[in-house]
């Protein structure tokens, strides 16, 4: 994780804003933030060194690199490209996934699929952000929220599948909800767009909220309907880390027991793709995730974009 820490007190002394409002509001208390010149790939080739490390396996091992960003060093080539590159394994296929929150959910979908038809034997997925590359200082609502992080997993063959459920969504008729209005092709970016702003998020908190809840709830019913089982089952839920209050409603509306539902809001804010495999990462390094869990991925974020991934542990 970039080392450099953004702290209420940090953001208070920069905007009308406070300790209680943040915590209350957000359950946020800091936020790593990466420096001038780190780039996704950098976050991005740290979290997949350590993944690498863990499995103890070499990156020439690895069939297939997946990088799920919306912050990506540069329009093309695929951040996926330079982080495989980086880590040793030139010529190995290397692409990126781009549906913001939603990036680490719909990518170990994908990578799953990948490794279930045949195609790949492991495929290494990282979620990667550098949020702050793209967040209006000056706007509060926006803000104490967003930070920079990465989290990579290593998704291999077994003999019995990880994957055991899977619904996914997306409703891009209101994409102004949550986005980045300039810097693409609809408003490429000019003078005036700096001026605005306009090439850092905007979002209409409220009704991102309400939607988070909905979506998350139904997706991961879903979810678990389609593995034959039931939230009741879940050994733990490790949501994406947006708000605190809206991961509170997701388990109390699942039923979900407070310690069966991971939460590192305080200490990250929000790192978007990268917020599951984080939460993941930590939760495995304290040893609390054993053989045979059954783990519920579940996100949502802009698009709008949703979704929720069963997963029985098998490492
Ligand atoms: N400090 C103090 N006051 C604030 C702040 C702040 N940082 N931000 C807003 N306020 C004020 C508002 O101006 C408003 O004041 P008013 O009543 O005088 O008008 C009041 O607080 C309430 O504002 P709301 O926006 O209604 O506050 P809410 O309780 O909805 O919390 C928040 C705002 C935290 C943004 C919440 O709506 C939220 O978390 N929504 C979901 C956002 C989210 O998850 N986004 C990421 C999606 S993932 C992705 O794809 C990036």
């Amino acid at each position: 994780m970039p080392a450099t820490l953004r702290t209420n007190a940090d953001l208070e002394a920069m905007l009308d804003t406070n300790d209680e409002w943040i915590t209350t509001r957000t359950g946020m208390k800091n936020r790593h933030i990466a420096g001038e010149h780190e780039a996704t790939s950098d976050l991005a080739i740290a979290a997949a060194r350590h993944a690498l490390d863990n499995a103890n396996i070499e990156a020439s091992e690895i069939d297939c690199f997946i990088v799920a960003t919306s912050t990506p060093d540069y329009a093309f080539p695929a951040t996926a490209c330079l982080v495989a590159s980086a880590l040793g394994a030139v010529g190995k296929p290397a692409f990126d996934m781009e549906i913001a929150c939603s990036g680490f959910v719909y990518g170990i979908s994908v990578a799953a699929s990948l490794v279930q038809a045949g195609i790949f034997r492991r495929v290494m997925l990282i979620g990667a952000d550098k949020l702050s590359s793209v967040t209006d200082m000056t706007d509060r609502g926006t803000a104490i929220l967003f930070a920079d992080g990465a989290g990579a997993v290593i998704v291999e063959r077994s003999a019995t599948d990880g994957l055991l459920g899977c619904e996914l969504g997306a409703d891009g008729r209101e994409p102004s909800l949550l986005y980045v209005p300039a810097g693409g092709t609809r408003r490429p970016l000019d003078q005036a767009g700096l001026e605005e702003r306009a090439h850092c998020i905007r979002m209409q908190g409220r009704e991102i909220f309400k939607h988070a809840v909905t979506k998350m709830v139904e997706s991961t019913n879903a979810a678990f309907a389609q593995a034959g089982l039931t939230p009741s089952d879940c050994s733990y839920f490790i949501p994406h880390q947006a708000n605190g209050r809206i991961i509170d409603l997701v388990g109390k509306q699942l039923g979900l027991s407070s310690e069966r539902v991971l939460v590192n809001i305080a200490e990250y804010g929000n790192t978007s793709a990268a917020s599951i495999p984080i939460t993941l990462s930590e939760a495995v390094a304290r040893g609390d995730i054993k053989h045979g869990n059954i783990l519920a991925f579940s996100g949502f974020g802009g698009g709008l974009s949703w979704g929720t991934v069963v997963w029985r542990w098998e490492a």
